[in-house]
């Protein structure tokens, strides 16, 4: 489904140059779910927004559904964001005064989905999440679990066959964030969704099915976690 080769990001010039990654190559399967883990400052944000389509690399190649996102100038790239990915945040990312169901539908605004299909497929998203009672909340009228579920519900809206996610459970405490991470694993389970994650925390990452470690630039290793069970 995606494949990164040889992808490096250089920051900076000169003696200030910075490799935020370094040669970076990796495969993920359609249906995967993997945990991205490492230190603080191994460049997982940096692949994340590379692979999100936010961010190009200085050097290497990337392929997403086939397509060479490389070679596509901005636009292409938001139009493959805007159909193909779910973005989740550790920050929720909500707008404040708009409810928890204009939050869910803005994608599909940009997608010039008519008013009508719009909501019903929102509320179709928050049901999902298990919000449907919450349609017209702000987002100040929720909990944190709730606000990440909102936006896990925006990231599902389009049917994206992919979610990127940067510390979704960061700012939860480990209740909320096993919630979250159970409906993670569920889309993934029933929907065939493939989630890429980056966690710090190894209680998070147990929900993987393959955890891939960034050290300094570069994949350090890159485990199944079936493997990894039977050992
Ligand atoms: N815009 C930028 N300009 C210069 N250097 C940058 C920039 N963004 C990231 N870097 C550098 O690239 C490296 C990788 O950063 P990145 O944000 O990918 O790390 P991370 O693994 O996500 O860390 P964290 O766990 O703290 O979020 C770091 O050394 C960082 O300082
Ligand atoms: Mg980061």
């Amino acid at each position: 489904m995606l494949e990164l080769r040889h992808i490096s990001k250089v920051y900076g010039v000169d003696e200030a140059q910075v490799f935020a990654l370094n040669d970076v190559s990796l495969t993920v399967a359609k249906g995967e779910f993997v945990a991205v883990m490492g230190p603080s400052g191994s460049g997982k944000s940096t692949a994340m927004n590379i692979l999100g389509c936010l961010d190009t690399p200085t050097s290497g190649q990337y392929l997403l559904f086939g397509s060479e996102v490389s070679g596509m100038d901005r636009d292409q790239r938001a139009l493959l964001r805007r159909h193909f990915l779910g973005f989740i945040f550790q920050g929720f990312n909500l707008l404040a005064r708009t409810t928890a169901l204009e939050n869910v539908e803005l994608p599909l605004i940009y997608q010039g989905v008519e008013v009508e299909e719009r909501r019903e497929r929102a509320m179709a998203a928050l049901a999902k999440v298990g919000l449907e009672g919450r349609a017209s909340h702000r987002p100040s009228e929720l909990s944190g679990g709730q606000q990440q579920r909102v936006a896990i519900a925006r990231a599902i809206v389009t049917r994206p066959g992919l979610i990127l996610a940067d510390e979704p459970t960061g700012n939860l405490d480990s209740a909320r964030g096993r919630e979250i991470m159970e409906l993670l694993t569920q889309l993934n389970r029933e929907e065939g969704l493939s989630v890429l994650m980056v966690t710090h925390e190894p209680d998070m990452a147990d929900y993987a099915s393959r955890i891939v470690t960034f050290v300094d630039g570069r994949i350090q290793c890159d485990v199944l976690k079936g493997a990894n069970d039977a050992a």
